[in-house]
């Protein structure tokens, strides 16, 4: 494994009246090329576990190899280089005078000339997928997704293996949302990445993570393929999360229609076992959808537009008078 976690536990104030166990002994293993998204009610532990990957905080029991090799026997600088961390809030992570300064800040006390420097961050720049004219800008007069695409490309001009993202979503608009994930999703497919990624979303996770891990207390509750802790919805509910809410819509709408599948985690998918059961595309009405043997469009069939597809052809539906009964 490329990175492995073993029985880390994590004390803040230790020995102190303020002690607080914030991690107990968690153990992971990361792939190479992996996305492993980490997840947890607040508190859980997460920004805690995560900021032990470039060794912001020590373990207090555990430790952590990357590549075979345990962290904490190595030049820290060496892993930060391969270990970029994106914080949950840029705000925590900008400090400099102008975008390039801010970006180009992992490079300083490298060596690397000034033009091959320069080279990196606009490269970090546009894989970000920001314009050069922001170079000369304060990363404080940016918008938050600007800054949060300013805090990635500052990990990304290190050229890590490992990206370690916390809350990259958080405070965005969905648009924002949309657009970090579509940036991370390319990185990955065009850096081959590894990718550790922190959200309360679990809509980011389908989209992007093979892996997912649950925290509770400090501790890891839930720990699996993407699919399948997501669909536990009952484990996921104790550990203080939720389903994404198309699933908790399928699972209702089994109640009134047996046969459907409510195994779902997204709207698309969502949409084709509808597709599946009602045997066609909504918006076509009249066609040969509940009509009899000549053809005539059967009673009952009106009404059922409320629930979804206009013309639904599968017979026996519990649906009440055209409102679906969950
Ligand atoms: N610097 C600190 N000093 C003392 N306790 C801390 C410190 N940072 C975090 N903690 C405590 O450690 C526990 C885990 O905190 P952590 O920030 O890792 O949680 P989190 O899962 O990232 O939460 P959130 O979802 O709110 O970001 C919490 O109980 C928190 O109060
Ligand atoms: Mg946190």
């Amino acid at each position: 494994m490329f990175v492995r976690i073993e029985e880390l536990s994590h004390l803040y104030l230790r020995g102190t009246p303020f002690e607080q166990t914030a991690l107990r002994s968690i153990t992971l293993a990361v792939a190479r090329g992996e996305c492993v998204g980490i997840a947890g009610h607040a508190g859980s532990g997460k920004t805690t576990l995560i900021r032990h990957l470039n060794g912001l905080l020590q373990p207090t029991s555990g430790r952590i190899t990357v590549n075979g090799v345990d962290i904490a026997a190595r030049d820290l600088r060496e892993v930060r280089r391969e270990v970029g961390m994106v914080f949950q809030y840029p705000e925590q992570q900008l400090f400099e005078e102008t975008v390039f300064k801010e970006i180009a800040f992992g490079l300083s006390g490298t060596g690397m000339s000034i033009a091959n420097s320069d080279r990196r961050v606009r490269e970090a720049l546009h894989a970000v997928g920001l314009g050069e004219e922001l170079l000369g800008r304060s990363p404080f007069a940016l918008s938050g997704g600007q800054k949060r695409r300013v805090a990635i490309a500052g990990a990304l001009v290190m050229r890590p293996e490992i990206l370690v993202l916390d809350e990259p979503g958080a405070g965005l608009d969905p648009q924002g949302r949309r657009e970090i994930l579509e940036l991370l999703e390319k990185l990955r497919r065009e850096h081959g990445l590894t990718l550790l990624l922190v959200s309360h979303n679990m809509e980011d996770f389908v989209r992007l993570a093979d892996r997912v891990v649950i925290l509770k207390n400090g501790a890891v509750a839930m720990e699996g393929r993407t699919r399948e802790v997501l669909l536990d919805v009952g484990a996921l509910e104790s550990a203080g999360m939720a389903a994404p809410q198309i699933t908790y819509f399928m699972m209702k709408l089994k109640k009134a229609i047996p046969e459907i599948n409510d195994r779902v985690l997204t709207v698309a998918e969502a949409g084709a076992e509808l597709k599946r059961v009602w045997g066609r595309k909504p918006g076509r009405k009249g066609s040969h959808a509940e009509r009899d043997d000549h053809g005539a469009v059967l009673p009952g069939a009106i009404g059922r537009s409320q629930v979804g597809p206009e013309d639904q052809d599968s017979p026996g539906h519990d649906f009440h008078g055209g409102r679906v009964c969950c």
